[in-house]
C-alpha cells in the first residue's frame, strides 16, 4: 500500500513520519497542494491524503479517477470545497476528519469571547502608548449573558460546556437537535427565538448553499443592541458587508472572526506589513477596537494536527484495505 500525503506543513511532518513507521506503510509527503499541475504525482498511489482551502476542482477529481486513486481523505472537517458532482460522477470515495479536536476550536471561540468581553484589545492598545487608565473600558461578566449557540455538533457542545461552565445561560439551535441536550430544554425552535434572546451569538453551523450570509442585515435587525457575534465556522455564513454596517451603526457590539470570505490566499501568509495585507476591508475590521479577527488559528493545537494528520492516514488505509471507512462523505 502506498500514499501520497499533499500539502504537509512542516509542523505535520513528525506525525506523517510518526505514522508511516509504527504502521509500516508508504507514504510519499509533499509540500504541494493537490492542484491540476501537481495530481500527476498521485499517479502508482493507492490513496490521497489531503488538506488545503483551495477548491479540489471537477479537473483534479477527473484527472484522480483517470490515474485510478479511488481515495481521498482530507486532513480537516469542511468539505465545501469539493467538488460534489465529480465526486459523485468518478466515484471517488471521500473521508474527512469530524471530530480531530472539538475542545480546541470550543476554546479559542471562548477565549475570544472573554478578550471582547474584558476589552483586552482595547487595554493593550493603550498600555502601548503609556496608559494605564481603567475608564472607559468596564466589562461585562460572561455569568451575566446568555450565549445563542448555532448549530450543536461536536463542537457547538464542547463550546456549550465551557459557557455553562463559566455559568452563562445557553439557548441553542439546530436543525438536527441532539438528544442529550434535548432533554436540557436549552432548544429554542427558530432562529429568530434565538437571536431575541442572545447577548451572544456562537455560530458553529458548516457552510452549505442554503446558509450562504445567514448572519446578514436581516438576521441582525432581529438581534438585541450590542450583541456580540462569534464566527470560528466558515467565512460565507455571515455577509461581511452588513457586520460592517451593524457595527457601524452599534447594533452589532463586538465580533470575533476567526474566519474571513476572502480568506483563501491571505490567511497564513506573511505580508512584511501590516499595510501589504491585500484587503482593504479586512484591514479595516482588523484595526477597530471591538473586531478580533485571527486567522483561522482556532483548530491549530498540537492535539488537533496530530489527529488529524494521523486519523485522516487512518481513514485512507481503511478506505484502501476495505473499500469504505468510518468517516465517508456523503455528497448526495
Ligand atoms: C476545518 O477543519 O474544516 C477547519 O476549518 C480547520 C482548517 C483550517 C484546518
Amino acid at each position: 500500500m502506498k500514499i501520497i500525503a499533499y500539502g504537509i506543513r512542516d509542523d505535520e511532518r513528525p506525525y506523517v513520519d510518526e505514522w508511516a513507521q509504527s504502521q509500516g506503510i508508504e507514504v510519499k509527503a509533499t509540500g504541494e497542494l493537490l492542484t491540476e499541475d501537481t495530481v500527476d504525482q498521485a499517479a502508482g498511489f493507492d490513496g490521497a491524503v489531503v488538506y488545503q482551502q483551495k477548491p479540489y476542482t471537477a479537473t483534479v477529481i477527473d484527472r484522480l479517477a483517470e490515474l485510478g486513486v479511488k481515495n481521498m481523505s482530507l486532513r480537516n472537517v469542511g468539505v465545501d470545497n469539493v467538488d460534489a458532482e465529480a465526486v459523485k460522477r468518478t466515484g471517488l470515495r471521500v473521508t474527512n476528519v469530524p471530530a480531530y479536536s472539538p475542545a480546541a476550536i470550543a476554546e479559542f471561540t471562548v477565549t475570544e469571547l472573554m478578550r471582547l468581553l474584558r476589552h483586552t484589545k482595547q487595554f493593550e492598545r493603550r498600555q502601548a502608548k503609556g496608559d494605564l487608565r481603567w475608564a472607559p473600558d468596564i466589562a461585562t461578566e460572561l455569568n451575566t449573558l446568555t450565549v445563542g449557540v448555532i448549530a450543536t455538533g461536536r463542537i457547538g457542545r464542547a463550546a456549550i460546556q465551557i459557557y455553562q461552565g463559566f455559568g452563562a445561560k445557553v439557548v441553542a439551535y439546530d436543525v438536527f437537535k441532539n438528544p442529550e441536550l434535548e432533554k436540557t430544554g436549552m432548544y429554542v425552535d427558530t432562529l429568530d427565538e434565538l437571536y431575541a434572546q442572545a447577548d451572544v451569538i456562537s455560530l458553529h453551523a458548516p457552510a452549505t448553499k442554503e446558509n450562504y450570509h445567514m448572519l446578514n442585515a436581516a438576521a441582525f435587525s432581529k438581534m438585541k443592541d450590542g450583541v456580540i457575534i462569534l464566527n470560528p465556522a466558515r467565512g460565507d455564513l455571515l455577509d461581511t458587508d452588513d457586520l460592517i454596517a451593524a457595527l457601524d451603526s452599534g447594533k452589532v457590539g463586538g465580533a470575533a472572526l476567526d474566519v474571513y470570505e476572502g480568506e483563501v490566499g491571505i490567511f497564513n501568509a506573511d505580508f512584511g506589513q501590516f499595510d501589504a495585507i491585500p484587503d482593504d476591508r479586512l484591514k479595516r475590521l482588523m484595526s477597530r477596537d471591538n473586531v478580533l479577527v485571527s486567522p483561522h488559528i482556532a483548530f491549530y493545537t498540537k492535539t488537533a494536527v496530530r489527529n488529524m494528520v494521523q486519523f485522516a492516514l487512518n481513514n485512507n488505509r481503511q478506505l484502501i484495505e476495505t473499500g469504505t471507512a468510518d468517516n465517508v462523505v456523503s455528497f448526495d
